[in-house]
């Protein structure tokens, strides 16, 4: 595929058919993802990959924790809205906009809706498209979880480099992905069943697979004009 098809092709997909990436293409992508820059050549990532059962074991009991509207604790600390500066705010109050005029409906593919029949589907009329999709993992085949064994705030930024390179990765092989905390908001359902040691850090998790046709993954969220961001001199 074409470079800029695959940058400007990635976007955030929030249902998937659930159908899981061979393995030989995971290890293709995972493989290319490791060649990210690191500092130092740290290479602090660590991959665990879940498809199949063991996705779907994954999912349903974070469907069942989400639902009884368990708190999150990820490994991350998550920041609050308000300490975040005056441009990220805003940013983050478009994104709330953008996404919260999608509901529940449009989280769910034509096959979904009907298989589900009218009555479960005025069921989840109260919902919105952003809570149904992440409470159901995006119903993506293959989870990949990213782990640290720290903090440091370069290795943070080497794994950012890893997960940006993973997701173009999938896209070049023709899989859409999403990066999501939704992944990582409870770690004890995820360590114990991919074998993660407790002193290892859940830091980021990505949904990877083929996209349905749910509106909910027609959205692409508005970027800043690049001079609102970018200063050159000289
Ligand atoms: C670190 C990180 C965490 C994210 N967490 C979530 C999440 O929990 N739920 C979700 O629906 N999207 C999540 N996203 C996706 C972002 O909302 C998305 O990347 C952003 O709005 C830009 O849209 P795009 O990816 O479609 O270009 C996350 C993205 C990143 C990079």
């Amino acid at each position: 595929m074409d470079f800029d098809q695959v940058v400007r092709g990635r976007h955030s997909v929030r249902d998937f058919d659930g159908r899981p990436v061979p393995e030989k293409d995971i290890r293709a992508i995972v493989e290319e993802a490791g060649l990210a820059p690191s500092s130092a050549n740290e290479q602090p990532w660590r991959v665990y990959v879940a498809r199949g059962d063991v996705a779907e074991k994954i999912r349903i009991a974070h469907e069942k924790a989400d639902m009884a509207g368990k708190s999150g604790h990820a490994d991350v600390p998550v920041f609050h809205r308000m300490d975040y500066g005056p441009q990220a705010r805003r940013n983050m109050d478009g994104f709330g906009t953008q996404i919260g005029s999608y509901s529940a409906r449009a989280a769910l593919g034509s096959r979904e809706k009907a298989r589900m029949g009218a009555d479960a589907l005025a069921q989840v009329d109260s919902f919105s498209a952003m809570a149904l999709s992440n409470g159901r993992l995006f119903n993506a085949g293959t989870f990949v979880y990213l782990t640290l064994q720290q903090l440091a705030p370069w290795s943070l930024l080497d794994l950012g480099a890893f997960e940006q390179t993973l997701a173009l990765a999938a896209k070049n092989l023709g899989y859409d992905s999403i990066v999501a905390y939704e992944f990582i908001r409870y770690p004890e359902e995820v360590k114990p069943v991919l074998g993660i040691p407790n002193d290892e850090l859940l830091v980021m998790g990505m949904g990877i697979g083929h996209a349905t046709d749910a509106r909910i993954n027609d959205v692409h969220m508005r970027r800043m004009p690049v001079d609102e961001y970018l200063t050159i001199r000289g």
